[in-house]
């Protein structure tokens, strides 16, 4: 029985095509609150606009009532662990927390000790489910299938919790995954046997899907990188957009750049998938949402 939603990796592929197909059918149709009574904990101790407004709008699109605990005005201040406030929450009737934090390890010693379900809402660099399930719903919308899809990600993805999803999507799903940036910010060890390294402009000729990353300066302070010699070397520009394939997009889970790894000028291409990935993400956290707080496994 799944009780937590934390990672990909823990869910079987007919669970994750059946949460892509309903965020199809939310995307499509209108919805009955079959959340009401119910009431979801946004737990957010890194800042967020996408993913915790879109769990918001999830909730009340089912329902459900949600509560923003902000640790800058609780008792965290007084020194409250994350434990504590989760157990916190869970005795004051909250029905579902969502948690996202930067420890990468933070699920380990909490899972077995919260009885409400959790929900990952990013953690460190370790993954994203939410985002990983938003940009397969973005995928399948577009190309009508995983399998055999090849995507191209450019940027920070040793530091990238996104990419650590996707990854583990790609190779459940039998997706090639090129990686493509700077060498500090490439990942050391990978399976070769479906992610392969190319430089930025062969990797772009080759995708069905460029997913670009910004920098985590958060998570590696002190490297040093030059912001224009990085758009010259890894940004997705106009010249380069034309050099892709004509049925290829781009995507970015967001917060983008503008003139880092992404042109101002290119954010709303006709390929640009970017606000796609935004709205689709209501849509795959109705589904997260429902499937955990109504159906269970
Ligand atoms: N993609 C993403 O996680 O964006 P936010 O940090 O705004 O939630």
């Amino acid at each position: 029985m799944i009780r937590h939603f934390l990672s990909l990796s823990s869910i079987p592929n007919s669970h994750i095509l059946a949460l892509i197909d309903r965020a199809l059918f939310f995307s499509l149709h209108k919805t009955e609150p079959i959340l009401k009574n119910k009431i979801i904990a946004n737990v957010f101790y890194e800042p967020s606009t996408r993913t915790r407004i879109s769990f918001e709008v999830a909730a009340k699109k089912l329902g459900a009532e949600v509560i923003n605990f902000t640790p800058e005005s609780s008792s965290v201040k007084k020194g409250e662990t994350v434990y504590d406030t989760l157990k916190t929450l869970e005795n004051l009737e909250i029905d579902t927390l969502i948690l996202r934090h930067s420890d990468d390890h933070i699920f380990d010693s909490l899972q077995d000790k919260i009885q409400k379900p959790i929900l990952n809402a990013g953690a460190g660099k370790f993954e994203h489910p939410s985002q990983g399930l938003l940009d397969l719903v973005t995928l399948y919308q577009e190309f009508g299938k995983l399998e055999g899809l090849t995507i191209a990600v450019c940027g920070d993805i040793k530091y990238s919790r996104v990419a650590g999803s996707l990854f583990v999507a790609a190779k459940k799903f039998g997706m090639k995954i090129i990686i493509s940036g700077p060498g500090d910010l490439l990942p050391q060890d990978y399976d070769q046997a479906f992610v392969q390294k190319l430089p930025f402009d062969e990797a772009i000729k080759k995708a069905d899907a460029v997913m670009m990353l910004r920098i985590q300066l958060e998570r590696h302070q002190g490297l040093e990188l030059d912001a224009q010699t990085y758009h010259q070397n890894f940004g997705l520009t106009t010249e380069r957009i034309n050099r892709m394939p004509d049925h290829s997009i781009f995507m970015h889970p967001g917060p983008f750049n503008r003139g880092v790894e992404i042109s101002d000028e290119i954010v709303e291409h006709s390929k640009s998938r970017i606000f796609k990935q935004v709205n689709n993400g209501v849509f795959a956290r109705m589904a997260i949402l429902e499937w955990i707080m109504n159906k269970g496994e």
